[in-house]
């Protein structure tokens, strides 16, 4: 009947997946066989040729199926041990994030001058971030915070909120280290820690980032050792002289209020792409603390007074290597890491 051989190479050509087999030449000379059989070999001539035929379909259909078919789940293990495992970064090879090495460096230097250092928090109230800081109801100043609310209301009725300042914590610390001028000591104390802002992201506005909050609080304090403790701090973290120039500024928490300019530490007042060829850096906000928020705290404003300060981790420490983005810090980008590990 049918040549056996041919019929062989056939349906091996049909499990190998080759879908042509239908209409290739060898398949199509058996029907052409089929012509010149005598009449009463016809029928079961035919009939074993359309067997042949349903038989490589069907080979063929198993094989796409199989194609198709998703490979199995191993539900025992945590991922699927037959596919390439993925490339783990061995643990010895991490280091720490070169934002929270340089907020170590920066805490060293003001543990050196005498400062304590707090956590600040994720979650504050309305009377944190801005009553207890001068910030009156409803001033239009509140607005200048693109501040995060929650839904979730305080227990005066206001919203949460997620902190736009580490000065969310001035009143809580005041109060914490009130004691210390009892003592004759002042209150020296800085916050690193993340604050939120509802920012336009680009090269140097990040939603999460770092600040450093300072506030320093004695009898006799007055805005000469704001400016020289800001730039004994900054001569140090750069390690070398630097300028520095203020200008008046507004802020409801402090009077006067200054904003503070260094010179550019990265070209040295030459003028660079760090500095928009300016050879200044507007670097943070300061000044005495306002009578106000002293007694907020309970601390009579007649008897001591104090500067603070609040400055964006970030910027310093982009001056500090030249990082022209600041976005490359929340990345996670192994090129950017690697090159402070
Ligand atoms: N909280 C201010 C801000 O985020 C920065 C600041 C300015 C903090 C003056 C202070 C200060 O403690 O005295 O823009």
């Amino acid at each position: 009947m049918i040549d056996e051989t041919l019929a062989a190479v056939l349906k091996a050509r049909a499990t190998s997946g080759d879908a042509s087999v239908l209409r290739s030449p060898e398949f199509r000379s058996l029907f052409d066989a089929l012509k010149t059989l005598p009449a009463d070999q016809k029928a079961a001539y035919g009939q074993a040729v359309n067997q042949l035929r349903q038989e490589l379909e069907a080979t063929l259909a198993a094989k796409t199926d199989e194609a198709d078919a998703l490979p199995p789940i191993d539900v025992t293990a945590p991922m699927d041990i037959n596919a390439q495992a993925p490339q783990l970064l061995p643990s010895e090879n991490g280091s720490i994030h070169p934002l929270m090495a340089e907020r170590d460096k920066i805490l060293d230097i003001f543990y050196r001058m005498g400062f304590n250092a707090s956590e600040s928090r994720e979650i504050d109230d309305d009377f944190h971030m801005f009553g207890a800081l001068n910030f009156p109801e409803d001033h239009p100043a509140r607005d200048d915070y693109d501040t995060f609310m929650t839904e979730q209301l305080d227990a005066k009725g206001s919203r949460l909120i997620a902190p736009a300042h580490t000065s969310t914590m001035q009143n809580r610390l005041l109060q914490k280290y009130k004691p210390n001028l009892d003592k004759d000591e002042p209150i020296a104390v800085v916050v690193p820690d993340r604050v939120f802002r509802n920012e336009d992201l680009d090269a140097r506005h990040e939603h999460t980032f770092y600040q450093l909050e300072g506030i320093y609080v004695d009898k006799g304090v007055h805005a000469g050792m704001l400016i020289a403790t800001l730039k004994t701090f900054l001569q140090e973290y750069y390690g070398k002289e630097l300028d520095i120039m203020t200008q008046p500024f507004y802020f409801p928490f402090t009077e006067p209020s200054f904003e503070f300019a260094l010179s550019c530490p990265f070209c040295d007042k030459v003028g660079c792409s760090i500095c928009s060829q300016t050879g200044w850096i507007e670097l943070l906000g300061c000044g005495m603390i306002h009578p106000n928020v002293l007694r907020a705290a309970g601390i009579d404003p007649e008897t001591y007074t104090g500067f603070a300060w609040g400055c964006g981790i970030e910027r310093l420490v982009m001056m500090k290597y030249g990082i022209e983005d600041i976005r490359h810090f929340h990345s996670a980008r192994l090129d950017f890491l690697r090159q402070f590990a």
